[in-house]
């Protein structure tokens, strides 16, 4: 190595000179590009998706969490630009990759994405560059996979380029927490990478907490995916004992968390999406069976929540019995199908399952979803209906998936429609009407 590349890598993100990379320009990297310009960096994105790439280069923005006039000003100012030409890659000196990591359809990993982006790094790599992977994946990813495939050009990693794992940890639609105040997990191949990358997110976020290894920090991302995964599941089936027991599982809840210390409130719902919490623990459990080792907490926690859409169609079919109707041939309106609140985001959304359960048994379908305008599931698509509208015209049943703030529960209860509530959402409403998760 030529030991001025280290030092004059450090030298450009101390400086602000360093030109940064950004692979992927999803939920996780826009937001992450945006951070890196705001710390004063020149920052190009780089996507698969020319209509992102398009819409970025266009001052535009496409996700809710990033302000368009960020990205406008970004651009203008010359210090944001994005493209679908990976051979500039080259010209990074950090490159941080944020791409999907979902699962075959045998919830094994698919690292295709992954993969391919680091084939674009590994096309243009040079001494001196930074890379660091962000998406989340099994422990083993950053120096397993990454690490051969860019060594393969004859750099040697830690020497002439810099490796890094740093888990995304963002919220999506969080305003309290954001990449800007998350602390950031940094673990470097070796310690010229953790030092060079922790240098560079220093510059951007406010806390940077070093580990010792790339595995340490891919792990720790999977404990804390887990944790909410099992938890959940933990919840989900008290939910379902409380049923049984006819015990309101929610007052148990905000009772329980009165408690200072040794507990942390989970609630229950319709099962779980998004793009992590249902995926990261198979990774990590994929992982651990190639060692011989089973996760029994992932397993049965999997089971339980994916069992919840199932079990909101079961209070379904009970609300509706409760008024001598079926599912079969009954009207059934659905309030909120993104995945969580106050998102647009459907990957993964428990909601496309409690649709497709009901359409099976035959109900007739409808929803309304302001982030939603449109859905797809298991081949059919519809579009969303204005909720108004849709009480105007006396559905058979409605079912409250998603707890969107600003909905009108008043209207929903007032309309005197049966309603399974599978958030809460009616916590201060009373009635025969309110069928309770
Ligand atoms: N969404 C979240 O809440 C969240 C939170 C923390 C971590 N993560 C993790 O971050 C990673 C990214 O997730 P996301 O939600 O931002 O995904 P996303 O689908 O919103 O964005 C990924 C982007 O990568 C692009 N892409 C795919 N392959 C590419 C390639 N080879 N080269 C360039 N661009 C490519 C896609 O076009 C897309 O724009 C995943 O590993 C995810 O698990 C996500």
């Amino acid at each position: 190595m030529n030991p001025a590349t280290f030092s004059t890598l450090l030298d450009r993100i101390r400086t602000k000179q360093a030109r940064v990379g950004v692979i992927g320009l999803g939920y996780v990297g826009l937001p992450l590009a945006i951070e890196l310009v705001h710390a004063g960096f020149t920052v190009t994105g780089f996507d698969v998706d020319s209509h992102k790439t398009d819409r970025i280069n266009a001052g535009k923005s496409y996700i809710p969490d990033v302000p368009e006039a960020d990205i406008a000003a970004s651009v203008k100012s010359g210090k944001l630009s994005a493209t679908t030409d990976m051979s500039q890659l080259g010209a990074m000196d950090a490159i941080d990759i944020c791409v999907p990591t979902p699962l075959r359809k045998t919830k094994d990993p698919d690292l295709s994405y992954v993969v391919l982006a680091v084939e674009a790094v590994a096309a243009t790599l040079r001494a001196g560059q930074l890379v660091i992977l962000e998406s989340t994946t099994y422990p083993g990813t950053t120096d397993e996979v990454v690490q051969p495939m860019l060594e393969d050009t004859g750099l040697k990693a830690d020497v002439d380029f810099f490796l890094a794992f740093s888990p995304e940890r963002v919220d999506p639609g969080n305003q309290q927490f954001t990449t800007k105040n998350i602390p950031k997990i940094v673990g470097g191949v070796g310690p010229k990478s953790t030092e060079a990358a922790c240098a560079l997110y220093s510059a951007a976020v406010q806390h940077v907490v070093p580990v010792s290894s790339t595995r340490v920090a891919e792990m720790v991302k999977l404990l804390e995916n887990t944790f909410r995964a099992v938890n959940i599941g933990l919840v989900n089936e008290i939910a379902l004992m409380c049923h049984k027991m006819d015990i309101g599982v929610w007052e148990v809840i905000d009772a329980a968390k009165t408690k200072p210390f040794g507990f942390m409130p989970f609630y229950p719902g319709p099962g779980l999406g998004g793009h992590c919490i249902p995926i990261d623990p198979f990774y990590l459990s994929w992982k651990a069976r190639q060692n011989g080792f089973e996760c029994r907490f992932i397993e049965l926690a999997g089971q339980i929540n994916s069992s919840m859409p199932d079990y909101v169609v079961e209070r379904v079919a009970e609300a509706l019995n409760s008024v001598r109707k079926s599912i079969n041939g009954s009207r059934i309106h659905l309030i909120g199908v993104a995945y969580k609140r106050d998102v647009n985001d459907m990957r993964e959304s428990p909601a496309l399952d409690v649709l497709e359960v009901l359409r099976k048994r035959g109900a007739v379908l409808t929803y309304s979803d302001p982030w939603v305008p449109h859905l797809t599931y298991d081949g059919h698509t519809l579009s969303s209906t204005d909720l108004a509208a849709a009480l105007a015209h006396s559905p058979d049943c409605a079912v409250i998936c998603t707890d969107h703030t600003g909905t009108d529960y008043d209207a929903v209860v007032n309309s005197g429609t049966l309603v399974v509530d599978t958030r809460n959402a009616l916590k201060n409403h009373q009635g025969a009407t309110i069928f309770r998760l």
